[in-house]
């Protein structure tokens, strides 16, 4: 399935991505990093690779219509057509919210900042040759690193898409895109997420709400939604408190468990269960994995909330309060991990969910997590420009290759080692 090399260190990570940007194919060209003058063209506008934060959104939403005119419709009374608008306009707003507001949790943590490293004054190896490779589902990744969920359906989620997967390309992480359900609802939007072309090699994941296989979704939007990304595999996402905030929100999650059972049949690749920051528990992926799905991405709290998100953007003051009140709600990433890894001692496990640098990466590693996704560090540096992302994804490599060194760990399993990482 993957041609890459395994990548022994950080230099050569760079050497093989340059070469391989070389021989991406053409459409590649326009978002990848030697193109920096280069137009994203879009529909209906362009976007350049230099534009600012401020003009992108302005482009992004000035062709669609007002967010508050699509919250004031009656669901009941909506055309298909009106369905689709107000998705746009949600991903538009979720972007924006993102971007502009203070959205991540206050008082709950990601839970990490409770363990320590123990450190080692004589690792007894070279720094230089630490190799952060792994494998996923298959596929070898140059470092366990996950850009996490979040965007498409709008001209400046294609832009931050299409940075997202040149940088993806670039490092071979992993990729994940947000939900595809504004593509199913508008075929038009399709190429903003179509990012395989940019990233040839890298392990890709398409995305659904779960809940949608309760809103007349199934097998044919869940098989469209892989193959418009030739994706690795579905995650399928978890987010009850979100529906419940989102102002007519999807909150029928009657009996989803069984057909999440029998999409895990029936799709030719696999399913990855994921929550969107309020984490899920040892109880609930005990669940998720009878009913056959492949990987888990813990999603947990302490880094975006998305009750904080869907509360800054409600206009019903109900909404607003029930955002507030709850946007501290769900399970510390860290324990996320730890209890999951206890009782599914082999389930490749992502962690997700507040990871801010390296560090958390490496505990998240220790504390049993295979791979570690970050959303929001990438969106900010991806509306930033292709080098704040290169910039971002050369710390994180950074700071893991230095946990594994002053802990006088050669490999990234040996972090698991009894009493290399320790409650504090
Ligand atoms: C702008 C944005 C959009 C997102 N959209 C999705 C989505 O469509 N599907 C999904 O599974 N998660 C989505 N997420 C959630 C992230 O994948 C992730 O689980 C969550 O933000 C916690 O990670 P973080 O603290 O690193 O941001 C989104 C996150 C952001 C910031």
């Amino acid at each position: 399935m993957n041609s890459s090399a395994h990548f022994s260190s950080h230099s050569s990570v760079h050497k093989t991505a340059h070469e391989a940007n070389h021989g991406t194919a053409q459409a590649a060209a326009s978002a990848s990093s030697h193109a920096a003058e280069t137009s994203v063209v879009t529909s209906t506008t362009q976007v350049t690779s230099t534009t600012s934060r401020s003009q992108a959104i302005a482009q992004a939403t000035a062709s669609s219509t007002s967010p508050t005119a699509s919250e004031t419709q009656a669901s009941s009374a909506k055309s298909p057509s009106d369905q689709a608008s107000e998705t746009q306009n949600r991903k538009a707003d979720h972007l924006r919210v993102c971007l502009e507001d203070d959205v991540q949790f206050h008082r709950t943590s990601s839970g990490f900042e409770r363990y320590r490293f123990t450190h080692c004054c004589l690792p007894e190896f070279n720094r230089n040759e630490l190799d952060l490779s792994t494998t996923f589902l298959g596929k070898t990744l140059g470092a366990p690193l996950l850009i996490s969920s979040m965007t498409g359906g709008t001209e400046l989620a294609q832009m931050i898409n299409y940075r997202l997967a040149a940088v993806a390309q670039q490092y071979r992480i992993a990729m994940g895109v947000g939900s595809q359900r504004v593509a199913i609802e508008n075929p038009q939007v399709g190429s903003t997420f179509a990012v395989r072309s940019l990233a040839p090699d890298i392990l890709l994941f398409a995305n659904l709400g779960a809940v949608q296989l309760n809103y007349e979704y199934g097998l044919e939007e869940c098989l469209r939604s892989v193959d418009l990304l030739q994706a690795d595999a579905l995650i399928l996402h978890l987010n009850p408190l979100q529906e419940a905030v989102q102002t007519r929100g999807d909150t029928n999650f009657r009996g989803l468990l069984d057909k999440i059972a029998q999409l895990c049949r029936q799709l030719p690749v696999p399913v990855i269960a994921k929550e969107v920051g309020n984490g899920i528990s040892a109880k609930m992926a005990q669940r998720l994995i009878e009913a056959g799905v492949s990987a888990i991405d813990v999603a947990g709290a302490g880094g975006t909330s998305w009750a904080r998100v869907e509360s800054e953007r409600a206009q019903d003051p109900l909404q607003r309060r029930l955002g507030a009140t709850f946007g501290n709600w769900g399970l510390p990433t860290a324990d996320c991990v730890r209890e999951i890894r206890a009782i599914a001692p082999t389930l490749p496990l992502i962690a997700s969910g507040g990871l801010r640098d390296g560090l958390d990466v490496a505990k998240a590693i220790a504390l049993g997590a295979d791979l570690a996704g970050l959303a929001l560090p990438f969106l900010q540096a991806a509306d930033e420009s292709e080098a704040a992302l290169v910039a971002l994804v050369d710390a994180l490599i950074a700071e893991i290759t230095t946990a594994l060194f002053c802990t006088g760990t050669s490999t990234l399993e040996g972090l698991r080692a009894e009493g290399i990482l320790v409650p504090i």
